[in-house]
């Protein structure tokens, strides 16, 4: 292998830049060319592609978001696109792919690679940390702490007006974001889509801890709940249900995916980024680069795509006992 290409793709997350930096040092260091691909597949079908160096990825490590830009390219779902993709490849000259990002870039490089046979090794970024096979991916750490700042503010006024707040996080398809941030921030109550705990206990816990001498509570919801009803829905029902209270909602939206990423995530990039360029360097291709235990582990980009599973059934006891 003597050259590689590096993108970023889906959506973004705090620790990219650090990979990119990880993969490009890791390729200088061990001789071997590197390129940027701009806005993920998007890029490589239009040929967005730019040599970069060790030098290139000065003072990235710090900033959050991705300075190769990310995109959900629907041209890259066709065979034309795909085509076009590696056509620029081959005009590039590169002879491998690290691809950052979630299942969907996974996928993505899967479909390329059985088409192509092109050596791609996977990272995983994403805040929603719901790739399988690694215990974490880029990103969820600092979002976790993005989350659980934002929450302790919500609390300061929640407490000071006697209100109940909802706070939605980001987790169309997973809860760890919400999980996790509950417990961190002290919430009362905590729905994510793994579980549908229903409304009826929503509303008896609220009022068991208004019992307990509860001024305000916090209820943390993933977006993608299973309650069936969207979160303003959800305010209006425990208005109904619950006259103790005045609730506020708050939605803390793409505040969740941006800044500085976490010392965990830049180090975790850094491993994973230098991981990547071995594997390739090994031979492996078609896998992605996983944390398990502390160690950098090969993961098949197969596997990777089949979901979190990352649900702890434990955590759940650990919320409903000390929110009591
Ligand atoms: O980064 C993952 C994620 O945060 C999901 O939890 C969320 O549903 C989605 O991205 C929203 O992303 P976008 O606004 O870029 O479509």
């Amino acid at each position: 292998i003597n050259k590689i290409g590096v993108l970023t793709s889906g959506g973004d997350a705090p620790g990219m830049n650090a990979a990119i930096r990880a993969v490009v040092r890791s390729c200088a260091f061990h001789g071997v060319e590197c390129a940027g691909i701009f806005r993920g597949y998007q890029g490589l079908i239009e040929g967005d592609i730019e040599e970069l160096n060790a030098r290139s990825v000065k003072n990235v490590i710090s900033r959050g978001g991705t300075f190769l830009k990310s995109a959900r390219s629907k041209e890259f779902m066709t065979k034309e696109g795909r085509q076009k993709a590696y056509d620029h490849i081959k005009k590039s000259g590169l002879d491998a792919l690290v691809v950052i990002g979630g299942d969907g870039t996974f996928t993505g490089g899967l479909i390329f690679n059985s088409e192509f046979n092109f050596p791609i090794i996977g990272i995983p970024a994403t805040i929603d940390n719901d790739i399988k096979g690694t215990d974490y991916t880029i990103g969820y750490d600092t979002a976790l702490n993005t989350v659980v700042e934002a929450i302790d503010k919500i609390r300061d006024t929640a407490s000071s007006h006697n209100r109940l707040f909802l706070v939605e996080v980001m987790g169309r398809d997973a809860g760890d974001i919400a999980l996790n941030s509950g417990i961190g921030a002290g919430a009362e109550e905590i729905l994510i889509p793994e579980e549908n705990t229903g409304v009826d206990r929503l509303i008896d816990s609220l009022k068991k801890s208004k019992k307990s001498g509860k001024t305000s509570s916090i209820i943390v919801v993933a977006e993608g709940d299973k309650s069936g009803k969207n979160i303003f829905e959800l305010a209006e029902f425990i208005e109904e249900n619950l006259d103790d209270y005045e609730i506020r909602v708050s939605v803390l939206g793409h505040i969740q995916r941006g800044g500085s990423p976490s010392c965990y995530d830049r180090v975790l990039a850094s491993k994973l980024g230098v991981g990547a360029v071995d594997a390739l360097l090994n031979g492996e291709s078609n896998i992605m680069v996983g944390i398990h235990h502390q160690q950098v582990v090969s993961v098949p980009l197969k596997t990777a795509i089949q979901g979190g599973a990352k649900f702890d059934k434990n955590l759940r006891r650990v919320a409903d006992i000390t929110s009591i």
